[in-house]
């Protein structure tokens, strides 16, 4: 696991997008993983702003959602699905239909999160999976107990995830849905590349769990130990409780430029 320790959420957002870049420049077709909630969003400007200036282009990529409220309406603000295109790619040059999530308005559910499945691995499996962490350590909405083999399916939201989540429904927590469908662990463990990106005190410890502590389904974000290619990216304060913050700095300001993340 490399980890970055930045000046401020933008300059992660920043180094993210040099590795989205430099993947649709290796890889014009490539398959992104694409993640909602608020700690993308610099990535998301980032790279509006890269394809505007003729840096990228979006044109033959696809992305799948990493996650989605279950019962969201197909028009509501907040389905994932919904957000991704407000946030991403209404602004760069991806095809809106280039773009898929788990169906959170299926009647089977069962087999829609199969079919998700096996979308995923017809285009190819991900190449680069955009990821957040929440404060309890979840992934996509894989919250803890979750089981670090599970693929694509339904999950019940903890409170503490509906607290947090409250502040997208204009702070009415009834309003938050109590349960998604989330790509699982296993899911997100073969995506060819991870990016995370954390940001503030909040996140301080379910980084330092992730990155540093045991391996255990109560912090769900510690499965990806386990893969072998995964870039953190951490503003201050969210790398404020690392042991070893100290390393991992002197390890990036060592690194050669041509390595890339
Ligand atoms: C949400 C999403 C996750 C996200 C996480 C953190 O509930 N399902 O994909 O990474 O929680 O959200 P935020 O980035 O807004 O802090």
């Amino acid at each position: 696991m490399e980890v970055v320790v930045c000046e401020s959420a933008e300059a992660a957002g920043a180094l993210a997008a040099d590795a989205v870049v430099a993947l649709l420049r290796r890889a014009p077709e490539a398959v992104l993983g694409l993640a909602t909630g608020s700690s993308p969003l610099p990535l998301y400007d980032a790279l509006a702003g890269r394809c505007d200036a003729g840096e990228v282009s979006f044109a033959r990529a696809r992305g799948f959602t990493l996650d989605e409220y279950v019962g969201l309406p197909a028009d509501h603000p907040e389905r994932y699905r919904n957000v991704i295109d407000t946030e991403l790619v209404s602004r760069v040059d991806l095809p809106a239909d280039a773009v898929v999530g788990p169906d959170g308005l299926a009647d089977d559910v069962p087999a829609a999160c199969a079919a998700y499945e096996q979308a995923i691995a017809d285009a190819g499996g991900i190449d680069l999976q955009v990821l957040g962490i929440g404060t309890d350590g979840h992934v996509g909405f894989n919250e803890p107990g979750s089981s670090l083999a599970s693929r694509t399916r339904i999950k019940t939201l903890t409170h503490q995830t509906r607290l947090d989540n409250a502040r997208f429904f204009d702070d009415d927590l009834d309003a938050v849905p109590t349960h998604c469908l989330t790509q699982g662990l296993g899911t997100i463990m073969q995506a060819r590349h991870v990016v995370l990106l954390a940001s503030g005190h909040g996140k301080a410890e379910a980084v330092h769990q992730m990155v540093e502590g045991p391996v255990s389904a109560m912090w769900p974000a510690t499965v990806l130990q386990h893969h072998p290619h995964v870039t953190v990216l951490l503003d201050e304060p969210a790398a404020g409780r690392l042991q070893l913050a100290a390393y991992y700095r002197d390890t990036y300001r060592a690194k050669p430029a041509w390595q890339g993340l």
